[in-house]
């Protein structure tokens, strides 16, 4: 699958799942570019070191105006945006008796008013391009909810019905938007999950281990490669069999 020629803009691409997600694509020959509200300078440098042009541009997806901006550079230094990846995304765990509205805010903020934030911004260019491809980073906890998880678990299935109605209504504009649906993948957000809560979660999992951040980065590159053309308004699960 070459995406050789091919933009792509991923949030929250400084660690974790997006920097793995920009690190696959930059190995099949795109040019990245990350949005994040902290930018890791290794990062950026690691993208390059493979051989590929790679900027770093710092925003918050929750801030329309500077995501807005943030497009407006990638599209002064590369004229296309061809592949879209929401992945920036937060937790804010409490169980709903004692979850504070803060809690609740931010987490909508980040994981679903900031997807469609980005799309809002980039969605004009890629309807004159006649072309594109939206990944959301949605999780297996927005189709089966999750204790402790009532803001996180209602912005990923916001995310997902999000995802299904711009298929719609960009299809037929030659843009594709798909969700990626993780389940449990060990990166720095789940570390902090108390060693009681992994276990629980290990037994619900057919593989019977977790993911890598490299697992849910395979079906990104797949769902942005030409070979996905006709695949839209799908959720494809990397989650070991968890949710099925
Ligand atoms: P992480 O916490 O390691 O990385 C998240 C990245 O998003 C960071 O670079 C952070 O700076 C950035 N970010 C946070 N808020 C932002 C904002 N307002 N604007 C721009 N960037 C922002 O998280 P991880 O584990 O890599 O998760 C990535 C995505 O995958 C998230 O959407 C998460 O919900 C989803 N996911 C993760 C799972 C897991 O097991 N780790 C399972 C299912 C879904």
């Amino acid at each position: 699958m070459s995406l050789k020629g091919k933009i792509a803009l991923i949030t929250g691409g400084s660690r974790g799942i997006g920097k793995s997600i920009a690190l696959r694509l930059a190995k099949a020959g795109a040019s990245i570019v990350i949005l994040d509200r902290v930018i890791q300078n290794e990062t950026v440098e690691e993208l390059q070191s493979l051989g590929v042009k790679a900027m770093g541009v710092e925003a918050s997806v929750t801030d329309f105006s500077s995501v807005e901006k943030a497009v407006e550079k990638v599209l002064e230094s590369f004229s296309t945006i061809d592949i879209v990846v929401n992945n920036a995304g937060i937790t804010r765990d409490n169980l709903f008796l004692r979850m504070k509205q803060e809690e609740w805010d931010s987490v909508i903020a980040v994981n679903l008013t900031g997807a469609f934030n980005v799309c809002k911004a980039v969605n004009r260019q890629l309807f004159k391009q006649r072309a594109g491809k939206i990944v959301n980073i949605a999780s297996v906890v927005g189709q089966m909810g999750n204790i402790g998880q009532a803001n996180y678990a209602a912005s990923k299935a916001g995310l997902i019905g999000l995802t299904k109605t711009l298929a719609r209504e960009f299809a037929a504009r030659n843009i594709q938007v798909n969700a990626v649906a993780p389940g449990f993948i060990n990166t720095e957000m789940t570390a902090k999950l108390p060693a009681d809560v992994k276990e629980y979660f290990i037994k619900n999992i057919p593989a019977g281990t977790f993911g890598s951040p490299e697992d849910v980065a395979n079906a990104v590159a797949f769902l942005v490669s030409d070979e996905a053309n006709y695949i839209t308004g799908q959720v494809i699960n990397v989650d070991g069999g968890m949710f099925m």
